[in-house]
């Protein structure tokens, strides 16, 4: 994952080296006006520059179809740089890194466009000969791009003197047919360790310190397994609805897939994985794909019985009037998207077997958090009673399970829970909570997860992008739930939320047999 690391005996601490990306690039984007590229990916880089992480000469290229002179465009991303990092830098960094941004104007549908690419690029006088080309378009160009890549030279093989890799967004197919096709062609002109398939969530700095926490300390380990673990659950809420325009793209691919087949399917994987032996690429991604082949592939009657799904109503969301999801910007009257899911599944392995694993995501939700609880069972017997106190004024109480969270994002951190004896002359004990936050240990804010994403792109290290049998293992487990929910089986309601709320009751039924509850924001410090 990263460089061996040797600590610098400096005068004072010692340091942590410096990672930074050592060879010349050229990066295309694709989609290179879009809002991807805006709010995210030229920020991200700009950052890196700031941080003295890239190399000494590079220089980005924007595809796209607008008109725009070379310095329109750039008077246009030099305002989006100082929108998005908020003035960090001085003026004459923020221009010698606009300078290195050209635009070029071109058509995804055609060759000719990439002919012309390759005259410009192949330049070694302004355009470094390694070359990333980032893949920020309508799935439905995913392929062709990578096609016409190959056509116009603009990619190399393994073992030519540069390299090339090529960076692809999500959605990574839209059913498991699709991905498995996706993957065929992308496959047919690219080498595997060329293709970097993004999943923002694993570039954040809290996704990464799952492992961390796991394998780099021997106290959690030995109890997470089905003998100690009663069940697992991870939430991704969003307060967010359909704002700028998304609805279009929204309407068509439902939380299940935006949400749950990608960044939840992730989260899963880094809590329940087996340690790999060591941190190279493949070695982390063989445990992510074992774990992912061992998840019950739901049957008809598992996935009526453990998964939900839900339409936000129009409501108020903090004293604001919010439109009911269907009559929401481009999205179709007669719309029965989910924009909430949850489901609960079964990871069928010696260390899970039995251990349910409960997923949920939705949009206009009560708060934003990510987060994964994992419930440990009760001692085999109470033998004390629980009390919930206000000062002095105490009643008796279910019962709390020990809980560990990872609170993902916001608070960022993690928290404990246990039982303490409250001190009296009586012998009950109380909830008490150990609580690790990521705000008070580390002044440092954290870094974006495109700068990780981005800095692991261009050094050639693919540990945090999924590979192929890895998508197509979440998608297989994804699969039938889509192709029943397509069903309109009455038994499969679309159920509806008000916004602000923790999404429909229903989801609350998936807990039926497990003592549990979601854990909301409230209940996670
Ligand atoms: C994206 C989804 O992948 O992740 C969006 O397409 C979602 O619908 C976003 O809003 C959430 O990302 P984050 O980093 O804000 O949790």
């Amino acid at each position: 994952m990263s460089p061996s690391l040797s600590l610098q005996h400096g005068s004072d601490a010692p340091r942590l080296p410096d990672v930074r990306v050592e060879a010349n690039l050229s990066m295309v984007i694709f989609g290179g006006t879009g809002d991807l590229t805006r709010r995210k990916l030229l920020p991200a880089i700009y950052a890196l520059s700031l941080e003295q992480r890239m190399p000494e000469t590079f220089r980005i290229v924007a595809f796209g179809r607008r008109d725009y002179t070379q310095e329109s465009f750039r008077e246009e991303m030099t305002e989006e740089i100082r929108r998005f990092r908020r003035e960090e830098g001085s003026e004459e960094h923020l221009q010698d890194f606009v300078s290195r941004i050209d635009y070029f104007k071109g058509e995804l549908d055609k060759s000719e466009s990439f002919v012309e690419l390759e005259a410009s690029l192949s330049n070694p006088d302004v355009y470094p000969q390694n070359r990333v080309f980032y893949l920020s378009t309508a799935p439905s160009f995913f392929e062709p791009i990578t096609k016409e890549l190959k056509k116009a030279k603009l990619t190399y093989k393994i073992g030519d003197p540069s390299w090339s890799r090529v960076v692809i967004e999500k959605p990574f197919g839209h059913d498991l047919e699709s991905a498995l096709k996706l993957n065929q062609d992308i496959l047919r002109t690219l080498d595997e360790s060329q293709v970097y398939r993004i999943d923002h969530y694993l570039g954040k700095e809290t996704v990464q310190n799952i492992l961390s926490f796991r394998f780099a300390n021997t106290i959690f380990e030995p109890v997470f397994n089905n003998r100690f673990v009663d069940h697992i659950q991870v939430t991704a809420s969003e307060t967010v609805g359909m704002e700028s325009g998304r609805g279009g793209y929204f309407d068509r691919a439902g939380a299940l897939r935006d949400m749950m087949q990608n960044h939840l399917t992730q989260l899963l994987c880094l809590v329940t994985m087996e340690p790999p032996s060591n941190f190279s690429s493949d070695a982390v991604r063989n445990e992510k794909v074992k774990v992912l082949q061992s998840i019950r592939i739901p049957t008809i009657d598992e996935v009526r019985q453990n998964t939900v799904r839900a339409q936000y109503v129009a409501g108020q969301v903090d004293g604001e009037n919010t439109p009911a999801y269907v009559n929401e910007d481009r999205v179709p009257g007669d719309s029965r998207t989910e924009t909430f899911a949850a489901a609960k599944f079964f990871i069928d392995n010696w260390r899970w077997s039995g251990v349910p694993i409960f997923l949920r995501t939705g949009k206009r939700m009560a708060t934003k958090q990510t987060s994964i609880t994992v419930q440990f069972k009760q001692p085999p017997m109470q033998l004390f009673q629980t009390v919930q106190c206000e000062n002095d004024i105490c009643d008796l109480t279910e019962s709390r399970p020990n809980l560990l969270t990872f609170r993902i994002q916001p608070d960022e951190g993690i928290s404990l829970h246990f039982a303490t004896k409250r001190p009296s002359m009586h012998m009950v004990v109380e909830d008490s909570s150990l609580d690790f936050g990521y705000r008070e240990n580390y002044r440092k804010t954290l870094p974006e997860a495109y700068e990780r994403l981005l800095m692991d792109v261009m050094r050639g290290d693919s540990t945090l992008f999924t590979r192929s049998d890895e998508v197509e293992a979440a998608w297989r487990v994804m699969d039938p739930i889509l192709k029943a929910w397509q069903q309109r089986d009455r038994r499969i309601p679309l159920h509806f939320y008000s916004p602000g709320t923790w999404g429909p009751l229903a989801s609350d039924e998936l807990f039926d047999g497990h003592a549990g509850l979601w854990r909301n924001e409230d209940s996670l410090a």
